[in-house]
């Protein structure tokens, strides 16, 4: 359960997908490498607290649904959301990536991002097929 807001929607091997970046010291990590499905969900403004906290707190240290006061809810897949969600994207994970210093082509880029490790280390790419949208 953390904030995320690098990544984008698309279609790619004739699927609806979207792709998401998740640094493997992240608790989240943990469980985007150890279940088949993630959900990303999308909050009104009112939320922007809870989120904050999702963004600068890890599940290591607190009991975030608990902090933020957000419902859980699980979905017919199995997989859970939060009931104050505007839209929910159900998804499968497809592909795995590291990224690598030397994939980068702009090293610009790399230096920015990476170089000096201002947020962490190197993202891990996941590109996920939307199976089910839920909105409220
Ligand atoms: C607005 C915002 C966007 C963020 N986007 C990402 C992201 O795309 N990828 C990532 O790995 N971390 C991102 N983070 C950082 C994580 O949300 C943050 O490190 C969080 O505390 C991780 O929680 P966890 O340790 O419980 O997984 C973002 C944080 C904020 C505040």
């Amino acid at each position: 359960m953390m904030t995320a807001s690098w990544g984008g929607l698309g279609w790619l091997w004739n699927k609806p997908v979207a792709y998401v970046f998740i640094r493997p010291e992240r608790y989240t990590h943990k469980f985007t490498e150890g279940n088949d499905r993630m959900t990303l969900s999308f909050y009104d403004e009112k939320y922007r607290k809870a989120l904050q906290l999702c963004g600068t707190k890890s599940g290591r240290d607190l009991d975030k649904i608990a902090a933020t006061g957000l419902t859980p809810l699980k979905l017919e897949s199995g997989a859970m959301t939060f009931a104050e969600a505007r839209l929910t994207l159900d998804c499968k994970k497809l592909f795995k990536s590291p990224m690598k210093e030397e994939y980068f082509i702009d090293n610009n880029v790399y230096g920015r991002w990476y170089n000096d490790k201002p947020g962490g280390s190197l993202h891990d790419i996941y590109i996920v097929d939307i199976e089910a949208v839920y909105t409220i």
